[in-house]
């Protein structure tokens, strides 16, 4: 359909990804430091810069003349039937981008089939994102480590409730990275702690610090730092009441400073699902994970943390080597996801020849979010077999 088309793929009318690139920058134009936000890196761009590069290093041996009639991409992650490797990454305040934010996300990987997780920092409920998601769809969810066990226990409850299937949490995040480009333009969208809703939604929360978050990433409330620190100058009290609800959270969600491997205990005593860590970067840590919980997404955050880290393709061929680590896959009981640089389908055969069972996709969803946000995507309901041909190598 593409090839005999005439105005190239619908919504976003290219398969490059550099001109989708191009796109989302072009209409992202009034609002430049929320792209930037997401395509810059941290310090010198260093480790988002080599994390694509490293997959150059890396090259297919096509082999030839063997029946290929039956082609599939199917798996298996966690034990659950999967259309491909692919999963969605989590990526927070996506209401910035566009007022659809997750429920677009949610919805468009739902809809295709796509493994999506979910963000702590998200600018829409756990119930709206499952919603939008559907039902029977696989969603995890990232977890940002709140201080308050009471807080922990609520949002495990809510996710449980709300057929979040396995717990990602995040260790390599425990302070934001030095990123450049944001303090030059004095950004970031959690400045008044606005739109993550996840947690400043959260009941036990709300009881304990807050009240109802008063506003959030709705159509009538975009994101506008600047508008609303004018409002907060001007003294007005629901966006006071906001920034100091979502300056709790900010303090609340943000443990991970202290977090030790025994701590882990706790959410493994809590949580009944697969326990994954994303983060991780070197074969020590890898080793560890083996013993303490059920998979790792081998990850430098897209490069947005520690500038001069190692790519992460390097990391995942290094951890690949690790006897323990390959014992534990090999038996079932562990599980090796990747991410940091994923590009195209041929870096996706890449990362699992090199022993990954699945990769998450970050910033080249976001530009398709900045681009069409969710009404466009009408036309790809229901399309599934045809959106995947996009997908295919
Ligand atoms: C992220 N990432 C991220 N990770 C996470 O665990 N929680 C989060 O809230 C976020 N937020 C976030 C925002 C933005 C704008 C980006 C670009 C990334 C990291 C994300 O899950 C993933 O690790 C990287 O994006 C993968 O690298 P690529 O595919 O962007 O190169």
């Amino acid at each position: 359909e593409i090839y005999l088309g005439r105005e190239g793929p619908q919504p976003l009318g290219t398969v490059k990804l550099q001109e989708i690139v191009d796109k989302a920058r072009e209409v992202s134009k009034g609002h430049s430091d929320a792209f930037d936000f997401v395509h810059e890196g941290a310090g010198t761009n260093s480790t988002s810069e080599a994390n694509v590069k490293a997959f150059e290093k890396y090259r297919i041996v096509p082999r030839m003349l063997v029946d290929a009639t039956i082609r599939s991409i199917e798996t298996s992650i966690f034990g659950v039937k999967q259309i491909s490797p692919l999963l969605i990454a989590p990526v927070g305040v996506q209401g910035i981008h566009h007022p659809d934010a997750e429920l677009a996300t949610a919805g468009a990987a739902g809809k295709v089939g796509v493994p999506y997780i979910m963000s702590t920092p998200s600018s829409r409920s756990i119930e709206e994102v499952a919603q939008a998601n559907g039902p029977g769809n696989t969603r995890w969810f990232q977890l940002y480590w709140p201080r308050t066990n009471e807080v922990t226990l609520s949002l495990l409850k809510r996710l449980k409730d709300n057929g979040f299937s396995a717990l990602v949490v995040t260790v390599d995040a425990v302070v934001l990275g030095w990123r450049s480009k944001d303090l030059s333009n004095r950004y970031t969208p959690y400045r008044h702690g606005f739109g993550i809703q996840v947690g400043t939604s959260d009941p036990v929360f709300m009881a304990r610090f807050g009240k109802q978050p008063v506003i959030d990433y709705h159509p009538e409330f975009p994101y506008d730092p600047d508008a609303l620190d004018k409002r907060l100058a001007e003294g007005d009290e629901n966006v006071a009441e906001a920034v100091r609800t979502g300056q709790a959270w900010g303090n609340e969600h943000n443990s991970g400073i202290y977090r030790t491997w025994e701590d882990l205990k706790f959410l493994r005593d809590n949580w009944d699902g697969p326990l994954i860590l994303k983060g991780i970067q070197s074969v020590q840590d890898a080793e560890m994970a083996v013993d303490h919980v059920d998979g790792i997404v081998v990850s430098n955050h897209g490069g947005r943390q520690v500038d001069g880290a190692v790519p992460s393709m390097d990391a995942l061929d290094a951890i690949m080597r690790s006897p323990k680590v390959l014992e534990a896959q090999k038996s079932g009981k562990f599980t090796v996801l990747f991410d940091s640089g994923i590009r195209t389908g041929s870096d996706i055969i890449k990362a699992v020849a090199l022993g990954a069972q699945g990769v998450l996709l970050g910033r080249p969803f976001l530009y398709g979010l900045m681009i069409a946000g969710w009404k466009e995507l009408d036309d790809i309901r229901g399309r599934r077999d045809e959106v995947l041909v996009k997908l295919d190598f």
